[in-house]
């Protein structure tokens, strides 16, 4: 996976769902901490099994979520993928695969621990998601 740097105005991370009621600072956090990068159709960008490294926000395109059991999910613009490995430190729980050319945002496990402590409205706007993914998955 390639990941370039890029600048990411506050305009851009508030149309994403998870950010939409954090302030300036906060966005600017975010958009110093998390990294930009694009793969291309067809690309797996979490295989289950894997240690969680990170998680990613889609600010383009789609991708389809499997799980080991055949359930399957489509992903688009402004979703979350990527969280439970992090928050659970399980391995990751379904496959991810861009059905479309992707950008996303990916977020360390570090960085996403330090970032739910300070602005707590993320792990919140989280909360509805995290509740489906883990009813779905087990
Ligand atoms: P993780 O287990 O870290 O890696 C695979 C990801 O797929 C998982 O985190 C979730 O982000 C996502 N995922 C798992 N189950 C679902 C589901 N039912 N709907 C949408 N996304 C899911």
């Amino acid at each position: 996976m390639v990941y370039g740097r890029r600048s990411m105005e506050a305009d851009r991370l508030r149309a994403i769902p998870l950010f939409q009621d954090l302030d300036d600072e906060a966005l600017k956090l975010i958009a110093d901490l998390a990294t930009e990068f694009e793969e291309p159709a067809g690309w797996v960008l979490i295989e289950v099994g894997q240690p969680g490294s990170g998680m990613f926000v889609l600010e383009e395109g789609t991708v389809e979520v499997t799980t080991p059991n055949g359930r399957s999910w489509e992903l688009g613009p402004g979703e979350f993928f990527g969280e439970l490995a992090l928050l659970t430190d399980h391995p990751r729980k379904a496959r991810v695969q861009a059905t479309t050319p992707v950008r996303c945002l990916a977020i360390s496990r570090s960085d996403l621990s330090r970032l739910l402590e300070r602005e707590p409205l993320i792990a919140v706007a989280m909360l509805p998601k995290l509740a489906e993914r883990v009813d779905a998955v087990h």
